[in-house]
């Protein structure tokens, strides 16, 4: 049975495989932010030609579901088909995002006093060369010039062993040898290398971000960042934990992430000449879900209660036990986690905001695919996260997409008119909307009397625009040649769900360490959703705390110069591990207080206005 694609592409189908499926397993892929569970609504595709039958239809439209639109993880043809994959359902993965350098990183790490300690320490040996009447082993031999050097009790893996006696001879006895923690040696090399390198890796549950370092000046040689290409196994941390629970999908998605890095470090060594065997180490950041997968281990209880890691202290693993084309002996540190919802990236970004060593109470906000907050200084920090899911990056919203081309960034609304003025990424025709665009068109919809303060159309308003779709009531956003982009009532309520859920964390964590916002110095935003948020805006809805503006500042993408921070400097590693290991973890999910708060939040700003001073001014000069 085959299935034909109107780009002339020709797939095969196994039995009892859904459309999806068969797409995944020959390299066409979807959007599939529920994994493939019926429920997004996300992998339509529309069947032209041949026989199907379908489980379920889900929330299609009847109109389009007699043109033969269908959700591909949901249908399974009955004979050859031909198939059109709309370009809103076509998940391009393996492309090179554009990212910006965080700026001056090494200007901050230069001014933070510390000095240049890569994970990989060098010392140069001579050892006695064997002769008939000293022909004690290798390994004493070499124990005994690291004797010497007053570095004793080193350990020596099979990986370091298996080639030790060979490199040796080609050196002549006159070795370099590098070793890690002051205990394991790594690496044998007949000299010094002029430079060498490491890797600082963001593994983000939607991108992949890597730093190539050079690791003798720090500079910063280059960057690559892909979406993570467990995408197509859903959206958010917990399809993919379950994905992983399943037979075999624990190593598949650690190929996936693995392959990302993979693919985004060749061309950079290419492009700059660096020989493989001058990477050193790696440092990786990320969520505990993204890092169980990335060392292959069970995440399954993450997400059961009690809500348990496996571990948060990660050993210095080696590059070749997961698949990195790089040396099989490189280290790779792995920044430490807190708790199962609370992961290295957030201790990167710690690290990379310096909270930690300021007297003044700081607010540290991740806003990204879940949504984390650490409040604290340099003597205590406290940390929860909140659930506020991932509609920001596209997922449950009906156009909802990623800041990417195509996509509705901030909007205007014409209060008398009603009519919506856009801003679209790459100035191209409008294909969706993303998290900016979503906040600011609830912004403006509030301001402009097109939605209540629960969220809801307000009726009778002089406007087409507010129509009955066959999801309920929707705003037409944009209309191109046919294709309208809406903003649906379920939509929106998915929207302030997300940041009644921000708010609700920080009112309460706030409350927890006895403190009020009016405590709070500063305010920093990281994520990078945190690029393109607008303030003012976020306030204005009540997702931010209505506080003097200047508390606030955007720090980008922390994880990764977290991770950058980390492979430059045993200090910052040491501060890395102090920062997991000092961390509270407040369990927000089973709080009765953290529900009230959320119900609470879940209005325009928010039921008690009063929290929200300038925007009660604001809606009252309005009036
Ligand atoms: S509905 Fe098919 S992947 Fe979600």
């Amino acid at each position: 049975m085959h299935i034909r694609l109107t780009s002339g592409k020709i797939l095969d189908r196994m039995k009892d495989e859904n459309l999806l499926q068969a797409f995944k397993r020959q390299g066409v892929y979807l959007v599939a932010s529920c994994g493939g569970k019926g429920i997004c609504g996300k992998c339509r595709i529309r069947i032209f030609r041949g026989e199907y039958h379908t489980a379920s239809q889900g929330k299609l439209h009847a109109h389009d579901i007699e043109s033969g639109v269908v959700l591909a993880c949901q249908t399974f043809p009955e004979s050859d088909i031909s198939v059109d994959i709309p370009k809103e359902s076509q998940l391009v993965l393996g492309d090179v995002l554009e990212i910006s350098r965080t700026k001056d990183l090494l200007e901050t790490f230069r001014s933070s006093g510390k000095t240049l300690s890569p994970l990989v320490k060098w010392v140069s040996l001579e050892v006695t060369p064997p002769t008939i009447d000293d022909n004690i082993s290798d390994l004493e031999r070499l124990k005994k010039s690291l004797e010497a050097i007053c570095l004793k009790d080193m350990s020596f893996s099979h990986g370091f062993l298996s080639t030790m006696a060979t490199e040796l001879r080609e050196a002549r006895w006159k070795v370099h040898l590098g070793y890690i923690d002051g205990t394991e040696a790594v690496f044998l090399a007949p000299s010094a290398s002029k430079d060498t390198y490491g890797l600082a890796v963001d593994i983000g549950t939607t991108t992949v971000v890597v730093y190539l370092v050079n690791l003798k000046d720090g500079s910063l040689v280059d960057v690559g960042s892909t979406y993570n290409s467990q995408i197509r196994y859903g959206d958010d941390v917990i399809t993919r934990i379950m994905y992983a629970t399943e037979a075999g999908g624990l190593k598949e998605l650690q190929d996936t992430v693995v392959t990302d890095m993979n693919n985004l470090l060749m061309p950079m060594i290419e492009r700059h000449a660096i020989a493989k065997k001058d990477i050193e180490s790696v440092v990786i950041s990320g969520n505990t879900t993204m890092t169980h997968l990335f060392w292959g281990l069970n995440p399954g209880f993450i997400r059961e209660e009690p809500y348990t890691p496996t571990l948060n202290f990660f050993p210095v693993w080696k590059a070749d036990s997961v698949g990195l084309k790089i040396g099989k002996q490189v280290p790779v540190y792995t920044v430490p986690c807190v708790a199962s919802y609370v992961g290295g990236d957030i201790v990167a970004g710690v690290l990379a905001s310096n909270m930690h060593k300021q007297s003044g109470i700081t607010l540290f906000m991740d806003i990204g695919t879940n949504g984390e907050i650490v409040i604290g200084n340099n003597e205590w920090l406290v940390t929860a996260a909140c659930s506020a899911g991932p509609c920001f990056e596209g997922s449950g919203i009906r156009h909802g997409m990623r800041a990417t081309e195509g996509a509705v960034e901030s909007i205007t609304i014409n209060p008398q008119t009603f009519t919506p003025s856009l801003s679209v990424i790459g100035n191209s025709t409008p294909i969706g909307i993303c998290g900016s665009g979503m906040i600011d068109a609830i912004t403006e919809m509030f301001l402009t009397g097109v939605i209540d303060q629960k969220g809801k159309f307000i009726r009778g308003l002089t406007t087409k625009r507010i129509r009955d779709g066959f999801e309920g009531p929707e705003f037409l956003v944009s209309s191109n040649e046919g294709k309208d982009i809406v903003l649906t009532e379920v939509d929106i309520e998915n929207i302030l769900r997300a940041k009644a859920a921000m708010y609700a964390g920080v009112s309460l964590l706030v409350k927890k360490v006895g403190l009020t916002l009016n405590d709070i110095e500063q305010i920093f935003i990281a994520g990078g959703f945190g690029n393109y948020l607008n303030i003012e805006k976020a306030i204005i809805i009540g997702m931010l705390p209505d506080v003097p503006r200047e508390k606030f500042r955007f720090l980008g993408n922390t994880a990764i110069a977290g991770a950058y921070f980390c492979l430059l400097s045993e200090k910052m590693r040491e501060e890395a591990e102090e920062v997991a290991g000092k961390m509270t973890n407040v369990e927000l999910s089973v709080s009765r207080r953290f529900m009230d708060e959320y119900m609470s939040a879940l209005f325009l700003p928010h039921t008690d206005i009063g929290q929200f001073p300038t925007v009660k001014k604001l809606l009252r000069n309005k009036d």
